[in-house]
């Protein structure tokens, strides 16, 4: 059981930067992932409709034998995991939020911004999260639409990408934040296109990291470590396979096939 795969998902290619985290912390795990760019963006989408696409996707998981889940998207996290841990109690499931407890105890300014999606920001899980970590510092939303398809595209860092960041950052700069949290999965993917719009003093956070620490841990506790040697991951989209296929190498760094995801989970 404990060289059983964990399941990794994301409304699409974003949660592949938690993917990487994961496999840098623990190589021995085989992976599965799933993006289901067909029903991307999830920023606009309902929680009822999240949630419905997150249960097919954890039932395809499991199907496939994974041991634990984590879904590696904040938007689905706040609309679904609670459903899932209701669901599969016995099961290891890690979601993730926008990191606004390092953050506020990062900021010097007082000024802290948040980039995630509509969802996330219109969350109750969010507004939770602020009422717990963020009574002593001010918090400045920002939804970014249209910032997830470019990055689904591959484009990190055209004229058109950085026109759209350019736009939700000054006003960011302009209210004194000098942290800002990447509370989107597909973001870290345009850090270093961040990284030249705004100054070096400004500290950008997210939380792949962390997930994968709290993946590791939950492993642990449940006796579910892997002991390897793990193969490449298993990649599935709910759109185009070939389309992911195409995005791997510069998000994955190694190019990988990618299978159509069945059914009805597609
Ligand atoms: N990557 C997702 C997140 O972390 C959502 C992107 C989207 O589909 O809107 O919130």
């Amino acid at each position: 059981m404990s060289e059983a795969p964990v399941g990794v998902f994301d409304s699409g290619v974003g949660g592949l930067s938690v993917l990487r985290e994961i496999r840098a912390r623990l190589p021995h795990e085989p992976l599965l992932y799933v993006a289901d760019s067909g029903h991307v963006p999830y920023g606009e989408k309902t929680p009822e409709f999240i949630r419905e696409r997150s249960q097919k996707i954890a039932e395809f998981l499991f199907e496939q034998g994974a041991k634990a889940l984590v879904l590696a998207c904040n938007t689905a996290t706040a609309a679904a995991v609670a459903d899932l841990r209701e669901r599969y109690p016995q099961v290891p499931i890690v979601g993730m939020e926008p990191a606004v407890k390092p953050a506020a105890a990062a900021t010097r300014s007082g000024v802290v911004g948040v980039l995630a999606t509509t969802g996330t920001l219109k969350s109750a899980k969010f507004a939770a999260l602020l009422d717990r970590f963020a009574n002593d510092v001010r918090v400045v939303t920002q939804p970014c639409p249209g910032l997830v398809e470019q990055i689904e595209a591959g484009e990190l860092a055209t004229p058109r990408t950085r026109d759209l960041l350019r736009g939700w950052v000054e006003p960011l700069l302009a209210e004194g934040c000098d942290t800002l949290i990447l509370g989107c999965t597909h973001y870290p993917f345009i850090r270093p296109l961040l990284r030249e719009l705004v100054p070096e003093s400004v500290s950008l956070v997210d939380t792949g990291a962390a997930v994968a620490r709290h993946l590791q841990s939950l492993l642990d506790q449940h006796g579910l470590r892997a002991q390897g040697p793990a193969g490449s991951p298993r990649f599935w989209s709910s759109a185009d396979p070939v389309q992911l296929q195409r995005v791997l190498p510069l998000l994955w760094g190694e190019a990988l096939p990618a299978e159509a995801l069945p059914g009805k989970s597609a």
